[in-house]
Order: structure tokens, then C-alpha cells, then sequence
């Protein structure tokens, strides 16, 4: 049944001024993000352009790119949907229009306050949780009233079933809460200056819990409860396995917790500690592609219509990128693979396979399906279009990460090389030299990636301006 008729039925009338509002700055800060991006690729083959400005050299501005891209871009995209998905799912409007309001201009509030301290170099330290402890607290205030507007929907929900993308949503949402607050305790020193409560090992260790937790979570279930949504929804047919969806999703957030040691390898974290982390991280590859395989298998008898439509190009392929990234991690966690591959370009590779292949493609390819049906529109002003930023955006990424593969392992040989007097046959600069030619691949890469945010742009403007009639929607996903 159509969900306009559902929601008919049910009398329901849904917000979706705050679903706009996420949606639309999604776009705003993919771009702010991934100019930010570039600027950092190009720094590294032209340093000079830092303009011997404090607030735009690369230390500064790398934690404003990971959090531009995670927490703005990411963040708003996760904010939109789970509110947009979870009024469809279980037929009720939002508890409360004005605390749903306020998680918006709170997190736009949390994203500018980001956006001007860390080009200050006003941080904390603690890589993807650099912000300091007044916009701490501020976050977990934003966070906790979202939890209240997700779950407290949930609770007032019209149908019986909870479906399996609101269980993602659901654990991303209290999990982040949890990481956030046990990872920021710190003491104020002044207003911009806190120390951690945690030292040492404990701290490290405490930082990449929260850090490979943030993947799992923020970058990882939130993006699931999407896929689950929308991928069935664009190919018109129920979930593959709803059975496999269960299993994938208690898997996934039980194994997830005890990962996190892989960041840690050969370092003063007790030597089981890192085995424990490995043997989980491996184990993690299982309900990782039993996800990747439920959502592609949904498209099995309707293979067709990826030959003409684009937004189902983007889901498919973001789950392929997140098979091929689940598959890497677990491999780069062995303790000898991870003896190469650590502080190496190929960490980076494996990065923007997840977070530009899996995350920022399946986050367009759900705007591309969430904006026409926001405004009133049967689809978006250009099919076309969508299709070349599907192309921009693959090889782009493409370039990106095979670029960064191929530098990473010859890196990691050329600083494990030895001559037979065990005297290093290359110096650190030699090794930098011969990467000079990859980051200039990647930079192209990320040039093309950004280049198909513009096309979106301009896609989204005229699909704004055009004259609606009527929202046309496919087939709803069993709920
Ligand atoms: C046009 C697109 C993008 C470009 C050109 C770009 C470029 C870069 C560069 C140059 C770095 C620093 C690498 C280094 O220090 O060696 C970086 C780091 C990073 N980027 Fe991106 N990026 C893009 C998109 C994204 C997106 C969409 C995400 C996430 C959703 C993301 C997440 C990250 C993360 C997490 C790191 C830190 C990696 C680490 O510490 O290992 N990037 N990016
Ligand atoms: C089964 C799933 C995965 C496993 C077991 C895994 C494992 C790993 C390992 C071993 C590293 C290298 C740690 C190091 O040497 O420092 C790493 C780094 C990283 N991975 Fe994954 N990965 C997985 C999936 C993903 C996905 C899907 C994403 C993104 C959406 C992602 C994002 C990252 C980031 C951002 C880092 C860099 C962290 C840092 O040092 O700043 N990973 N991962």
C-alpha cells in the first residue's frame, strides 16, 4: 500500500519540515566537508598552501574535515532519515515537533561552534572527539533529547512491529549517547582547555572504543537502519531476509564493542588485549556481509532496473563498497597485516572505502529518493544528472582508494626494508618522493567526487523549483 494512503488511514500527518531541514544541510556540509577534504589532498602535494596561516594548516584543518564529514554531513543525513523513517514505519507523527526542532538547531549550532574552534586550534585532542567540553556537554544535551524524539516515537507507535531499520536507528542512537559521554569525561581547566579523567594506556584505550564504536555505530548502524529502508523501498521489493536481518543486527552490535584493541597493536595495551581485539574484529566480517548480502539479494528478480535507475546504482554499490571495506578491516587487524598497513596511506584507503563508498554514497543515493517525496515531486528535475554523479562519484572514489592502496603497501615495504649490513635501504623522504604521484591521483579522485556534489546541488535546486504534482511512491517495505 502507497504510504500516502497509509498514513490516510492511520489520520496521520507527519513532520517533515525537520526531515527538510537535515536533508537539505546534508548537501550544505557534504560540500563544506569534502571541499575541506581536497584542500588537505592538496596540501600534502603542495604544502605551501597552508599561506603560513595558522587556522589553515593541516593540523587544524584535518579535524575539521573528519568532523565536517562524520558529524555535519553524516550526522544530518542519519538525523533525516531515522526521523523520516520512523513516522512511515510506524504510522505517527513525531512525539514532540518542538524538541525535534530543537535537535536541529542544536546540531547546526554544535557543527558552526566546531567549524570555528578547531581552525582555532582549540581541541582536546582525542581524534574524532576533538571538540571541547562546553560543546561536550552541549552535545550530550542535542543527543539525549534526539534519543527521547526517536525512542518516544517508537513508544506511540500504531503498529505492533518494530521494523528492522528502526532497531539500527535505536542502537546507533543510545550506543552513541553512551561512547560520547564515557569518552568526554574530562576536567575544565578553562573554558576552552580540559584534560581527560583517563591517562595513559587507559586513555588510549578508552579513545579507541569510543573511536571504533563511532564507526560501528555512527558510520556503520545508523547507515544500515537507511539501507534497510530504502534500498527495498527503490527496488520495489521486500527485504531479502527479514530473519537474516535479525540475526544481522544482534551479531553486528555484540561484536562490534570488543574491536576496538585493533587500533592498538604493538603499543603498551596488554598483548591480549590486542588479540582479543583482532579475533573480534575478524569475527565481525560475518554479520557485516551477511548485511551487505541481505541488501543486495533484496534486489534479486529486479537486477533490471539497475540499467535505469541511478539511485539504485548509488544503494547498490554504496553495499558493495561496504562489503570490500568489512572484508579489509578484519584482514588490516591481523597483527602481522596491520604490522605493515599502520600509519600507512593505506589506512587511509581502507578509511574513504567505508566512509566514501559505503557512507557519503548510500546517504545520496536516500537523498536522491527522500527529496522528490519531501517537496511533492514524482522525482528528481534529472534522472541524467543523477546518473553522471553516480560515475564522477564511483571513479572518483575508485581513483581515491586504489591510489591510496597501491602508496600504502609500497610505503610500509619501503620503511621495513633493510640492506644485509641491517641498515634501512630508504629514508623516510625517498619513501615520501615515491608517493608524491598517488596523491596526485587522489586528488583528481577527489576532485570528481566533489565535482558530483555540485551536480547535486544544481539537481536539488531545479527539483525545488519545479511545480509538484503529487508524490508518487513505490511499493512499501513489509513492516
Ligand atoms: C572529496 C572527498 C574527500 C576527500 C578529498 C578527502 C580527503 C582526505 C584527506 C586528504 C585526509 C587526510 C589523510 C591523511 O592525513 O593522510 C582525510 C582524512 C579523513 N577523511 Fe576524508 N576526504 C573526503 C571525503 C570524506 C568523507 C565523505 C568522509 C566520511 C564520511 C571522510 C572521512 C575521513 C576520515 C575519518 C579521515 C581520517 C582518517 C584517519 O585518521 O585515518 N572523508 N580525508
Ligand atoms: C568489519 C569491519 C571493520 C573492521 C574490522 C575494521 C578494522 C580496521 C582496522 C584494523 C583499522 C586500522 C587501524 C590502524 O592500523 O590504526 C581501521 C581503521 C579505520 N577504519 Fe575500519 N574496519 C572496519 C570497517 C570500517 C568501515 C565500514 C569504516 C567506515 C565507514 C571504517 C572506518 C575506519 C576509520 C575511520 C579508520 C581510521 C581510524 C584512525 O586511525 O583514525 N572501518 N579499521
Amino acid at each position: 500500500m502507497a504510504e500516502g494512503t497509509q498514513a490516510a488511514l492511520a489520520g496521520t500527518n507527519y513532520n517533515d519540515r525537520v526531515v527538510r531541514q537535515f536533508a537539505l544541510m546534508t548537501i550544505v556540509w557534504g560540500v563544506v566537508g569534502m571541499s575541506v577534504g581536497l584542500l588537505l589532498a592538496a596540501q600534502l602535494i603542495w604544502p605551501a598552501l597552508n599561506f603560513d596561516t595558522p587556522w589553515l594548516t593541516y593540523s587544524r584543518l584535518r579535524p575539521l574535515h573528519t568532523n565536517a564529514v562524520i558529524f555535519a554531513f553524516g550526522g544530518s543525513a542519519l538525523f533525516a532519515t531515522s526521523y523520516y523513517i520512523v513516522q512511515r514505519t510506524c504510522h505517527v507523527r513525531l512525539i514532540s515537533d518542538k524538541l525535534a526542532g530543537f535537535t536541529f538547531w542544536g546540531w547546526q549550532l554544535i557543527i558552526v561552534l566546531a567549524a570555528i574552534t578547531l581552525p582555532l586550534g582549540i581541541t582536546s585532542g582525542k581524534e574524532y572527539a576533538e571538540l571541547e567540553w562546553p560543546i561536550d556537554i552541549l552535545i550530550a544535551i542535542v543527543w539525549v533529547v534526539y534519543a527521547f524524539v526517536f525512542i518516544g516515537t517508537l513508544a506511540i507507535r500504531r503498529v505492533k512491529h518494530i521494523y528492522v531499520a528502526n532497531w539500527f536507528f535505536a542502537a546507533f542512537i543510545i550506543t552513541v549517547a553512551v561512547l560520547h559521554i564515557v569518552n568526554s569525561a574530562e576536567i575544565p581547566v578553562t573554558l576552552t582547555k580540559s584534560y581527560p579523567v583517563y591517562a595513559g594506556t587507559v586513555d588510549a584505550m578508552v579513545e579507541w572504543w569510543y573511536g571504533h564504536n563511532a564507526v560501528g555505530f555512527f558510520l556503520t548502524a545508523g547507515f544500515l537502519g537507511m539501507m534497510y529502508y530504502f534500498v527495498p523501498k527503490q527496488a520495489g521489493r521486500p527485504v531479502y531476509s527479514y530473519r537474516l536481518s535479525v540475526v544481522h543486527f544482534w551479531s553486528l552490535i555484540s561484536i562490534y564493542m570488543w574491536a576496538g584493541p585493533h587500533h592498538l597493536h604493538y603499543t603498551t595495551l596488554p598483548d591480549w588485549a590486542q588479540s582479543l581485539g583482532m579475533v573480534f574484529s575478524l569475527m565481525l566480517l560475518a554479520p557485516s556481509w551477511g548485511g551487505m548480502i541481505n541488501g543486495i539479494m533484496t534486489l534479486s528478480g529486479a537486477w533490471h532496473k539497475l540499467r535505469t535507475d541511478p539511485i539504485l546504482k548509488f544503494l547498490i554499490v554504496s553495499l558493495s563498497f561496504y562489503g570490500m571495506s568489512t572484508f579489509e578491516g578484519p584482514m588490516m587487524s591481523i597483527k602481522t597485516v596491520n604490522a605493515l598497513s599502520h600509519y600507512t596511506d593505506w589506512t587511509i584507503g581502507h578509511v574513504h572505502s567505508g566512509a566514501l563508498g559505503w557512507v557519503a554514497m548510500v546517504t545520496i543515493g536516500c537523498l536522491y529518493a527522500l527529496i522528490p517525496r519531501l517537496y511533492g515531486r514524482t522525482s528528481m528535475w534529472s534522472t541524467r544528472l543523477i546518473d553522471w554523479h553516480f560515475w564522477t562519484t564511483t571513479i572518483g572514489i575508485v581513483l581515491y582508494i586504489a591510489a591510496m592502496w597501491i602508496a600504502g603497501v609500497m610505503q610500509g615495504l619501503m620503511w621495513r626494508s633493510t640492506n644485509p649490513d641491517g641498515t634501512l635501504t630508504y629514508t623516510f623522504v625517498e619513501a615520501l618522493q615515491a608517493t608524491h604521484p598517488f596523491y596526485i591521483v587522489r586528488l583528481c579522485g577527489g576532485a570528481l567526487v566533489l565535482a558530483g556534489m555540485f551536480l547535486m546541488i544544481y539537481n536539488v535546486r531545479r527539483t525545488l523549483q519545479e511545480r509538484g504534482a503529487g508524490i508518487d511512491q513505490p511499493v512499501m517495505a513489509p513492516a
